[in-house]
């Protein structure tokens, strides 16, 4: 199939346009560059043999999307571009709001216009909300999120059930992420957070890189093993093949639409992440524990069923694994793509 994949040049979009090409998809990718490097489309080039037709817009741009699909043939879309930064998202709600919805809107009707009916869109375990029993199933209903980030999560999960509801020649695919890590196994590609990371695993690694003195550690008192929050860690490159899975899977489904969770299975302690990647980088990395960051739930994992039957899928990486391979990501490029460039 010809790809169109928004926010190609993004973090879990150039690992997934990677094993694309590898599974013999054709891809062009669509970035306004808001939150991704030009440098990754060039490496994508190296790491995949192969010259990526590339679309510098945002597809908020309803004419120049139109202009996208009126000449180039696509014959699916992975959308994965917008913003996703839980606490800007509480700053600049109405950002969040305007961008991720309506980049969803412009898509969907530049694909209709054009007879593309199949989607893969990114969601997010955030819309299970603060209520959902642990592991997360994806039946559980009402979805709800505590920012506004989840929020347009959830509000264009809705969007997408309703179109499919009344249009049934559409084939989508809704993947909830649980927490993406790690990098592409050459070390080329890997997350490059603009500013001071909010996530963990990007956090650590640049501490164990020496862009940052320590770790703060947002509260060892919830009711955990140790005291930590626990996640559902899951290497880039397990759900860069969760999309490939599920694009296989909707072009020949009778569903119009499907969900699935992208997660291990299983929790993994903060404390527990901070070994690991001692252990994988060599590096100490010495922390703080302070306290509760607002928001944050103590624990939550995916049941990943679903896409272990219906997918075939299942993720094979593990934490150690996830580790090495932010480690070298991140040893090979101290400042991420644009290692000429001092903070
Ligand atoms: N943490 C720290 N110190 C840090 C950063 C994080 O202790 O500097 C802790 C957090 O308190 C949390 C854990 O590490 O316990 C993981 O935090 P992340 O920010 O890496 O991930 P979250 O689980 O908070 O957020 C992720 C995604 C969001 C998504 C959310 C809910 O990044 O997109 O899961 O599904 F909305």
């Amino acid at each position: 199939m010809r790809v169109l994949v928004s926010g190609g040049a993004g973090y879990i979009g150039s690992h997934t346009v990677v094993q694309l090409i590898a599974a013999g998809h054709e891809v062009v990718v669509v970035d306004n560059f808001g939150n991704a490097k030009p440098a990754v489309m060039g490496r994508l080039d190296t790491l995949t043999g192969t010259h990526i037709p590339m679309h510098a817009f945002d597809v908020t741009d309803k004419d120049k999307t139109e202009h996208l699909f009126a000449t180039e043939r696509i014959d699916a879309v992975i959308h994965f571009a917008g913003l996703k930064a839980v606490g800007e998202s509480v700053q600049i709600p109405l950002d969040y709001y305007q961008n991720n919805l309506e980049s969803t809107f412009s898509l969907l009707r530049a694909m209709r216009r054009h007879g593309c009916h199949t989607l893969v869109f990114s969601s997010s375990a955030t819309v299970y909300g603060d209520q959902a029993p642990v592991p997360y199933q994806e039946d559980y209903e009402p979805l709800g999120a505590a920012s506004p980030y989840g929020r347009t999560k959830v509000m264009i999960e809705h969007v997408l059930r309703d179109v499919a509801h009344i249009e049934t020649d559409w084939r989508i695919g809704v993947l909830r992420y649980f927490n993406p890590v790690g990098a592409h196994v050459s070390g080329t590609i890997g997350e490059d957070p603009q500013g001071i990371p909010n996530n963990l695993m990007p956090f650590i690694a640049q501490v164990a890189v020496g862009r940052r003195e320590k770790l703060q550690i947002f509260g060892d008192d919830y009711p955990t093993p140790d005291g930590t929050c626990q996640r559902d860690y899951i290497h880039v490159e397990d759900l860069a093949a969760g999309h490939v899975a599920a694009l296989n899977r909707i072009v020949n489904s009778d569903d119009p639409i499907r969900t699935w969770n992208l997660g291990t299975g299983t929790g993994t302690s903060v404390l527990e992440v901070v070994k690991a990647f001692e252990r994988a980088s060599g590096q100490p990395i010495p922390y703080d524990v302070v306290g509760r960051r607002a928001g944050d739930l103590p624990a939550f994992w995916a049941d990943a069923t679903r896409a272990n039957e219906e997918l075939g899928w299942h993720a094979t990486h593990t934490i150690d694994d996830m580790c090495a391979d932010t480690w070298r990501w991140q040893s090979q490029n101290p400042q991420g793509y644009d290692d000429s460039v001092e903070e």
